[in-house]
């Protein structure tokens, strides 16, 4: 499998305290691999350097130490060439206000040396993709977060970019329009065959759009694997908590469709579940079929905010 970007022992730090004598380590140490056509996401608190990661690998800054390859070419010495053949797009972009959704298109689409008929073809493209169409004349102060949000998307498509950094893309969004990004999102990757990597600290974001993930905090990564194998780690999941009368053993809990862990104490047991929605009836099927009966059942959602606590240990 091809990688798509290549990182090994990347540090950054920033000049920070009284005339900036101190230095603020942001990135340390980070060793990352990620694999061609796939969505990566990079998931972590605010404050944990998802932003300064992606702006190293889309060549916006310049790393203090490491080797970092983007498309098999080092970022520091070939950074005009990545740039041709990645994008970035970032959830709290900004565009020429008064310029309507078409115009700011055809701006960027100038920028990237896009000319006559390929440069018009390019800002369509984008405004199809983005299901913009209706919105072509809309002055950019004029849009919802949504809407400019989906600009952003459209405009980070121009260049047809092998590799699309997204950082935090539905952050500030409402649910709804949340869900509508994340599908075209999916969409445009399966579409395009492209690398998407993508910053968030939405864990359900990043479970639905990622195939790996990579959890940072403190300018570190702390584990990286599937959202499954995170949630393993961390014992992240939704929780179901059962009330039982009966004996246990002679069941293979573990076996059990969608656990990830459990644990019991006397007449409680605690499943961690990859959908609590998904795996009550099977659950709770398996537990009845060997005779156990269930007195009380309960579900809960393990968050983001717990994992941290987990970490913090
Ligand atoms: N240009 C900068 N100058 C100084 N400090 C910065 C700069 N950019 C980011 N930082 C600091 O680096 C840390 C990580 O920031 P950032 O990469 O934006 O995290 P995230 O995107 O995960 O919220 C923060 O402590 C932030 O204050
Ligand atoms: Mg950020």
């Amino acid at each position: 499998m091809a990688l798509a970007v290549r990182v090994k022992n990347l540090w950054k730090s920033f000049r920070s305290g009284w005339f900036w004598g101190g230095r603020n380590e942001v990135l340390r140490g980070i060793d990352l691999d990620i694999e061609e056509g796939r969505i990566f996401g990079i998931l972590g608190p605010n404050g944990a350097g998802k932003t300064t990661l992606l702006s190293i690998l889309s060549t916006l800054l310049l790393p203090d130490r490491g080797q970092i390859q983007v498309l098999g070419m080092d970022v520091v010495k070939r950074g005009n060439r990545i740039r041709e053949r990645i994008n970035i797009s970032s959830g709290n972009a900004n565009f020429l206000w008064s310029l309507t959704v078409k115009e700011n298109l055809t701006f960027y689409a100038m920028l990237y040396g896009l000319g006559g008929t390929n440069r018009k073809k390019r800002v369509e493209e984008a405004i199809a993709l983005f299901e913009l169409g209706n919105y072509e004349r809309t002055p950019f102060d004029k849009l919802s977060t949504g809407m400019k949000q989906r600009l952003a998307l459209a405009k980070s498509m121009l260049n047809r970019p092998e590799i699309l950094f997204l950082d935090e893309p539905t952050v500030g969004l409402d649910p709804q329009v949340s869900l509508k990004i994340r599908d075209q999102i999916a969409d445009i990757q399966r579409e395009r065959d492209i690398t998407i990597v993508l910053s968030t600290h939405n864990m359900a974001e990043a479970e639905y759009l990622c195939d790996r993930i990579a959890f940072l905090k403190s300018g570190e990564i702390l584990t990286l694997g599937t959202a499954h194998e995170l949630k393993r780690s961390v014992r992240l999941g939704d929780i179901i908590t059962v009330h039982y009368k009966g004996d246990l053993r002679s069941i293979r809990l573990e076996k059990l469709p969608g656990v990830i862990d459990f644990s019991l104490s006397d007449g409680r047991c605690e499943f961690v579940v990859d959908s609590a929605t998904r795996r009550m009836s099977a659950i709770l099927q398996g537990l009845w079929g060997a005779g156990i009966a269930v007195k009380e059942v309960k579900t809960s959602e393990t968050n983001l905010e717990e994992v941290f606590l987990e970490f913090a240990k």
